[in-house]
């Protein structure tokens, strides 16, 4: 599904958070990065889509105004993986896998039910952990279980907050590789919050960059990841180097004064 966001302004009481975004055509098939300092709005920006958050603006989805989905319908179409996974609950992994698959839609669990959540702990690589309460599993292991959850109702749009932050080298490169997989076979139009400037750049077809409220850019990682936009951005000086497949790679040279 086609996802659009025009005009977008966020407050919390009188802190402007979002100041009038614009995200045209966020096209299926395809993963966005969604970039941006600590405090920029990403979060806030991701709960909006989910309507967690109040906002003020256009959302559509295939044209079709976001606003007006029931709940149940929202939670049907997109996952959402928020930034703080947390509870530490008695429950094991696969049960709320199971909890994410069927809020909503009544409590009887069937094997059809179990199938799709051994299935995409398999895409994991967690199915292992199924019967581990997540008190007892470590944070990277929590982390995967929670995109566990966002994933088991195979939804059109995934949107993911930091996804990758309490994951090793090999877990970060996994999760995004399975992102963009299911990017081009199913269609998922994916929005991914992220820090590391270089996983962005090998990942996302298309790279968004909130800062002061608003979009500062938005173009290809080629496009986007210029030494002005991250001095501008994040002051830091750097220089773009190219790896062997023409990806930018992103070589921080040391942090600038404060504007
Ligand atoms: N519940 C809240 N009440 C008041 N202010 C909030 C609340 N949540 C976030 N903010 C403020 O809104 C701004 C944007 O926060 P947000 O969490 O969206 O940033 P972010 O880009 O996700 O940052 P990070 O990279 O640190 O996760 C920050 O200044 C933050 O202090
Ligand atoms: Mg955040």
């Amino acid at each position: 599904m086609k996802l659009e966001i025009l005009g977008l302004s966020s407050h919390y009481g009188r802190r402007t958070v979002l100041n009038g975004v614009q995200v045209p055509a966020i096209t299926p098939g395809s993963v966005t990065a969604l970039l941006g300092p600590n405090a920029a709005g990403k979060s806030t920006l991701l709960r909006s889509i989910l309507g967690l958050q109040a906002s003020k603006g256009t959302m559509t989805l295939d044209g079709a105004d976001l606003r007006k989905l029931s709940r149940r319908d929202r939670s049907a179409k997109i996952g959402y993986l928020p930034q703080d996974v947390g509870a530490r609950c008695a429950l094991t992994a696969i049960e709320v896998v199971l909890l994410a698959l069927k809020q909503g839609t009544g409590w009887a669990v069937d094997e059809q039910d179990l199938a799709a959540a051994h299935s995409v702990m398999d895409d994991l690589g967690i199915r292992a952990l199924s019967e581990r309460p997540l008190h007892e599993l470590s944070g990277g292991q929590r982390q995967l279980v929670a995109v566990a959850q966002s994933l088991v109702r195979r939804p059109q749009i995934l949107l993911l907050d930091e996804p990758t932050s309490a994951l090793d080298l090999h877990h970060q490169l996994d999760l995004l590789g399975l992102v963009q997989r299911l990017a081009r076979r199913d269609g998922l139009t994916a929005m991914i919050a992220l820090h590391d400037l270089n996983l962005a750049a090998r990942f996302a077809d298309r790279i968004i960059v909130l800062h002061g409220g608003k979009i500062a850019a938005d173009g290809t990682p080629a496009e986007v990841l210029t030494p002005k936009v991250i001095a501008d951005v994040w002051r830091v000086q750097a220089r773009i180097e190219s790896d062997r497949d023409g990806t930018p790679m992103v070589v921080p040279e040391g942090a600038l004064a404060a504007a």
